[in-house]
């Protein structure tokens, strides 16, 4: 494509816009159990006008837009008090969980440079069900992962593993809550003391979490400890764009104590242009995202949170009911949220995924890694509340149609050619000849991802990310 010699019309533009979504995950049926977190047409129109009203103002430089330093202040001082934060606890608004997470890694790492110069390669303790954002933020700022066990029945990081993984070079210890894999929240008060006890940093990352669990408490549920009101917690992310319902592009990271967040600030005053100084990754940056998220928690108020945990909460323990009758399927863990994992011992659950996706359903595939089989994930949303009744019928009708089926020919094939290899060595060209066997042609991917799903879950992560990078590396110009 090129820039169109003269501007197109207003409406030919919107067509086009609109004819761009064709093929994209039809959300506004409440039938896509991921991705999306819609609060309904009434919060959506105030998230979009507040949006809209500040789509231009620059987040560069809160001397200049006072009106987004007021936001931020005002968000970061609810989600303190939303997370029995003191009046020491500090934080900052990010545009997502990720950014959120890089920056924690961030702090931790700069206050341990400077207090512990020794520690020349520092490490982060990750359970295996920590969100892969950490493993972008080691890759990105050069910390090593260290990876430990979880309890094969709970799904909860395994503390004793975590205190035999301790080091002179540790700096970081995380936990989740809850984990976006099974729903369930880390033994947060355990972990968060062993850092305690050895001087080093807890990140409780409560992106999915920290809006939601305390009203799901409030509600009687049994939700594990997981906020400040833990010692040793240090840090803390909480994203707003999932279960606080605001528009995406919003999250808070969150720290004990100024003295920790100090080593997240940046400020370069080396060059010849204007004075910088950034509380996060991002620079010039929309304040859309603040201001629809200061807009919606403000519209849906406390008792409205309470109301949508209310009903988010009866529909989870529905489908958990629900899925617990249906032959050949089982939970993973006891979920303490809204996400649930389930999987099968005797049927491909790729296959399930592909035929419920052509009954109109998303439902997520999540490959299998150490101890966590392959499986099905489903995060809960007021989207889906009224649809829990038909997604148990045609679930329970899918597997009863969908019988003992192959765990795929071809993976078995190429797992015997594919795990003796090494993905350094593998030429692209050789890549390409797998994408092409697993039903990928050019840049197309097919309707049903089950044979590539059977694929990947038989290699190695090392291959599998090979193979992604391969693969994005090709769809994009
Ligand atoms: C527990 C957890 N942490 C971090 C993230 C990353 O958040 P984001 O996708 O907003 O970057 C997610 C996303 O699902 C998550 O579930």
């Amino acid at each position: 494509m090129k820039i169109p010699r003269n501007g197109l019309k207003e409406n030919e533009i919107f067509e086009k816009l609109n004819s761009f979504r064709a093929n994209d995950l039809d959300w506004r049926s409440g039938r896509a159990f991921g991705y999306i977190f819609d609060p309904g047409p009434e919060v959506r129109k105030v998230s979009e006008e507040a949006y809209s009203m500040f789509l231009t103002e620059n987040g560069l430089d809160f001397t200049v837009f006072p009106s987004l330093l007021k936001l931020e202040n005002e968000l970061v001082d609810m989600g303190r008090k939303h997370l029995n934060g003191d009046e020491q606890v500090v934080g900052n608004f990010t545009s997502g969980g990720t950014e959120s997470i890089i920056l924690a890694v961030k702090t931790a790492r700069d206050y341990f440079r400077t207090s512990s110069p020794a520690i020349k390669k520092p490490e982060m303790i990750l359970p295996i069900t920590a969100h892969a954002a950490f493993h972008k933020a080691a890759h990105y700022l050069g910390v090593r992962v260290v990876q430990t066990p979880v309890d094969p029945v709970t799904f909860k990081a395994d503390v004793d593993a975590v205190r035999d993984a301790i080091s002179p070079s540790t700096i970081l210890i995380v936990g989740s809550a809850p984990s976006y894999a099974h729903g369930v929240v880390d033994p947060i008060r355990e972990m968060a003391g062993l850092a305690l006890e050895n001087h080093l940093f807890f990140h409780s990352d409560a992106c999915m979490g920290g809006f939601m669990l305390p009203y799901f408490r409030r509600l009687g549920a049994p939700v594990p400890d997981f906020d400040f009101s833990v010692p040793g917690v240090t840090s803390l992310s909480v994203d707003l764009h999932k279960y606080a319902y605001t528009a995406k592009g919003a999250s808070l990271i969150l720290y004990r104590n100024k003295d920790l967040r100090k080593h997240q600030i940046f400020a370069c005053s080396r060059w010849t242009g204007y004075t910088m100084v950034n509380n996060t990754v991002q620079s010039s940056k929309s304040g859309g995202a603040m201001a629809a998220a200061w807009a919606v928690i403000n519209f849906i108020g406390d008792e409205g949170y309470l109301e949508l945990a209310r009903r988010k909460l009866v529909a989870t323990q529905q489908v958990i009911k629900g899925i617990g009758k249906i032959k050949n399927l089982k939970l993973l863990g006891k979920p303490e949220m809204c996400l649930v994992a389930f999987t099968s011992d005797t049927l491909n659950i790729f296959n399930i995924i592909d035929d419920m996706n052509e009954k109109g359903w998303y439902i997520q595939p999540a490959l299998s890694f150490e101890n966590s089989v392959q499986h099905i994930h489903m995060s809960i949303s007021v989207l889906n509340v009224g649809w829990i009744d038909q997604f148990l019928t045609d679930l329970e009708k899918t597997v009863g149609e969908i019988g003992e089926m192959e765990s795929g020919d071809l993976a078995a094939d190429l797992k015997q050619s594919l795990t003796s290899m090494d993905p350094d060595t593998i030429t692209d060209e050789a890549f390409s000849k797998i994408l092409e066997k697993a039903g990928i042609k050019g840049k197309d991917l097919p309707r049903r991802m089950a044979k590539i799903n059977n694929l990947m879950n038989v290699l190695s992560p090392d291959l599998r990310e090979r193979l992604l990078v391969e693969y994005v590396n090709n769809l994009f110009c």
